[in-house]
């Protein structure tokens, strides 16, 4: 095998399309992936690549050293794409504690491994960080741009805890010239998102004829990518990236909430040939969320222009196979929903660590 590349939360939303890419796309490459499977962790997301003889999933807290330490020493990866993390804000604000656990001791335990396993130079090694376009803070309505340049400002739980494992990561490339990139990257959306984002919420409670509840006004803006065109960018940042150096990721393509789940709404109606408007008659302006950031927009020309990436799925088109994929898929939502979900580890591992 060419490469080892470990993979932390890759039965997650992002980190599943991650290790799917990687598994297909690179057959000698063995891919590792370590996930606990927290609530947001889901083994059915790759049910199609589990018996792949270039993958392996093992069931760990990246918190736990002596269990990484374990992995580490039998697998020998050459590079970590480390995605695992607590992801919902909301849940930050009742669980700040939580996120700083994971984020900041967890990405602490995997550079010490990195650092303790990579003493002697490979030009393979690379530890490559998954972040948020959330660490920047909050843009106004109107104007500016987040950009590699740009000051770290996080005010949610998730932001802080998020924007101190980049600091600790980036410290270790100064500090003990540990080989690392970072990225940062605007909201995903796709299929397998669990359904506490907005996106897969509304479609849910859209296909269920429930409420949608929308914080505050709707005013607030997000850059909305399509998860593959991210896997992309993960992928040439991985492979022709440079060490020490920072990529902002975004689609520019912003939306304001409420247009975003008017036009959800609007195809919705039309994919289950309802009468336009019964989905915008459930939307619910609530309570906004506490500190909740105005907009977030990337301003994504380094990587454009360094690694020719660019994202290729078309918004609408995007949203319409996501509906699909959730109307289609409802075992996976029931299980999901019922908490079933939770037991599949078990039943296809049963209480072994690896294989
Ligand atoms: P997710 O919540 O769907 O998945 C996170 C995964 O991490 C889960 O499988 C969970 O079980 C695992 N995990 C959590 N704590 C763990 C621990 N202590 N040890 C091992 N595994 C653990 O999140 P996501 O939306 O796929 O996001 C993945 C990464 O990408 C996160 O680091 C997030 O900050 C970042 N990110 C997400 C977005 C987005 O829009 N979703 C945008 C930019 C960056
Ligand atoms: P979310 O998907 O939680 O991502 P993030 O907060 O990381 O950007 O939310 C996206 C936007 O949608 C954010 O501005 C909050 C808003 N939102 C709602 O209006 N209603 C909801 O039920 C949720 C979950 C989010």
């Amino acid at each position: 095998m060419e490469r080892c590349i470990l993979i932390t939360g890759g039965a997650g939303f992002i980190g599943s399309h991650v290790v799917r890419h990687f598994v297909k796309t690179y057959p000698n490459y063995r891919i590792i992936n370590v996930d606990k499977l927290t609530y947001a962790g889901n083994l059915m997301n790759l049910q199609d690549i589990e018996n792949y003889p270039n993958y392996r999933f093992y069931k760990a807290d990246i918190v736990d050293e002596s269990q990484m330490h374990e992995i580490f020493e039998k697998e020998q990866p050459d590079s970590i794409i480390h995605l695992a993390a607590e992801s919902h804000v909301d849940r930050s604000l009742m669980n700040p504690t939580a996120f700083a656990q994971t984020k900041v001791m967890g990405t602490l335990t995997l550079l010490n491994l990195a650092r303790h396993f990579w003493k002697k130079k490979d030009k393979k090694h690379l530890f490559y960080h998954i972040s948020t376009d959330e660490v920047y803070g909050s843009l106004p309505l109107d104007e500016g741009f987040f950009d590699e340049a740009s000051p770290y400002q996080p005010r949610s739980p998730y932001a802080a805890s998020k924007a101190a494992s980049d600091h600790f990561v980036r410290a270790y490339f100064h500090s003990y010239g540990l080989p690392i990139i970072i990225s940062n990257c605007c909201n995903n959306y796709g299929p397998y998102q669990f359904p506490e984002k907005l996106i897969p919420l509304m479609i849910l409670n859209l296909i269920e004829e429930k409420p949608l509840p929308v914080y505050g006004e709707g005013k607030n803006v997000r850059d909305w990518l399509w998860v593959l065109d991210h896997v992309k960018a993960i992928d040439l940042i991985f492979h022709r990236g440079k060490i020490g150096e920072t990529y902002c990721i975004g689609a520019r393509n912003e939306w304001h909430n409420i247009d975003l789940v008017r036009l959800l709404c609007d195809l919705v109606d039309e994919i289950l040939q309802r009468p336009k408007g019964t989905g915008r008659k459930w939307i619910r302006f609530v309570k906004d969320r506490p500190g909740h950031d105005l907009r977030y927009a990337i301003n994504p020309e380094k990587i454009e222009k360094e690694l020719q990436w660019k994202p290729t799925m078309p918004f609408e088109e995007g949203l319409r196979r996501t509906i699909q994929w959730y109307i289609e898929n409802r075992t996976w939502v029931e299980k999901v929903r019922s908490g079933e979900y939770l037991h599949y580890y078990e039943q296809q591992y049963g209480e072994r660590l690896s294989e």
